[in-house]
């Protein structure tokens, strides 16, 4: 099915892959006043109460909790938006990577809505999807973005998108060549996270959970003086600290981008082991360390990824990057690198799954597309870039 060229056009935007049912309407705009892409709404319905019970995400729990949501979900989207369907001009939906049970429903919904509507359909990949959480946003000036791009990220990007499923530095020299130049080989971030919360007791979502008990540490932190220069980290204290625990940074000088988080949460967990009792303050630091340790070698990976491939701009995405000392370090070791290339922090809750960066991806790659009928969509799981 073909869509007419326009200048402005309206996407509903789908996203199941995991544990978050979403759906939002974003709309292109191309005009002599503003351009840009703006988020008309974004509906995301949480699972997290649910998977909280047994301490992550069980596939089929998940499948069924979208089944009962998404059509409620797609609906709000709509209201909010205050669209009718003959307005939206395109639907677009993650076909993977994901949870194939969670992607088929999100799948199998946009399916039918194309169908009965008549619309063009657009499956987007979730991890490109992350990425153009950097593309959000109006630019009023009175020129169009494509002849005044300073709001948008410049080419090459080097993008590390970071969640529950994938660690990847991903270069991106337009908006049709991305290039995984190193990836995790073994546990994502959010992964270790998520265990390490486990392990010490911590809700789930592991990463929002650690970054609370690590911020309880700060307060201790004047009597404990860290010393987080990426080269060196040997912490040194002033006084006696609390535990004289230094996580290992795995990876951190190896020649590739890649990543391996897997033997930090062994670590965690033997320390947690031999220590029997953990006292609340010793919790506190524990989970600072580790949060220290990923964020380390996070940083340095990107920072050195970005010199090697000359990277003009840095782009966060997925839901680590919402942890804010991730985004603060990232920030001060640019800057203490003296590197020119500007980095972009998209707001947190657009670094989790949300339908409208799903929507976003759509808005710069439909015209490319080949097919967008319905008939030819499928999930992939496996969905590589
Ligand atoms: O992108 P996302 O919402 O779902 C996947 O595609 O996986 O990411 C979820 C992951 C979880 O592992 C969660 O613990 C982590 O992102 N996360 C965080 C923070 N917020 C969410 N990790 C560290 N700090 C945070 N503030
Ligand atoms: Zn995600």
């Amino acid at each position: 099915m073909k869509m007419k060229k326009k200048k402005s056009f309206k996407v509903l935007a789908i996203e199941t892959s995991c544990d978050e049912t979403a759906a939002a309407v974003v709309e292109s705009r191309v005009s002599n006043k503003e351009s840009g892409i703006k988020i008309l709404s974004n509906v995301v319905s949480s699972q997290i109460n649910l998977h909280r019970l047994t301490g992550g995400v069980v596939p089929e729990v998940a499948a069924r909790a979208h089944v009962e949501k998404i059509i409620p979900v797609i609906s709000k989207a709509l209201l909010e938006a205050r669209i009718q369907p003959e307005k939206i001009d395109i639907i677009a939906v993650t076909t993977g990577p994901g949870l194939i049970g969670s992607l088929l429903v999100g799948v199998n919904a946009a399916k039918t809505l194309a169908f009965v509507w008549n619309k063009p359909i657009i499956g987007i990949d979730h991890i490109r999807a992350h990425i153009y959480a950097n593309f959000i946003g109006i630019n009023s000036k009175p020129i169009p973005y494509r002849r005044s791009p300073v709001a948008l990220p410049l080419f090459p990007a080097l993008c590390l998108v970071v969640s529950g499923g994938h660690t990847s530095l991903i270069l991106m020299r337009d908006h049709e060549n991305f290039k995984t130049v190193g990836e995790t080989l073994d546990d994502a971030a959010g992964e270790a996270f998520d265990k390490a919360a486990a392990i010490l007791g911590l809700s789930y979502p592991g990463g929002p959970a650690i970054a609370a008990e690590a911020a309880k540490f700060s307060m201790a932190k004047s009597k404990f003086q860290t010393n987080s220069k990426l080269q060196n980290f040997k912490k040194t204290s002033t006084t006696k600290p609390l535990l004289s625990i230094i996580f290992p940074r795995p990876m951190i000088n190896s020649p590739d981008f890649n990543f391996s988080f897997s033997g930090l949460k062994t670590a965690l967990l033997y320390t947690v082991r031999d220590l029997k009792k953990i006292r609340e303050r010793e919790k506190a630091m524990l989970a600072a360390e580790f949060q220290q340790a990923i964020v380390d070698v996070l940083v340095k990976k990107t920072i050195r990824a970005a010199e090697r491939y000359k990277a003009k701009s840095i782009l966060l995405g997925g839901g680590v990057a919402a942890n804010s000392l991730l985004r603060q370090e990232l920030v001060l070791n640019v800057k203490s690198e003296k590197l020119k290339t500007k980095i972009f922090l998209p707001e947190a809750k657009l670094c989790t799954d949300n339908a409208a960066i799903v929507g976003t991806n759509a808005c710069f790659c439909w015209e490319k597309a080949k097919k967008l009928d319905w008939r030819f969509l499928v999930s992939n799981p496996n969905l590589g870039l």
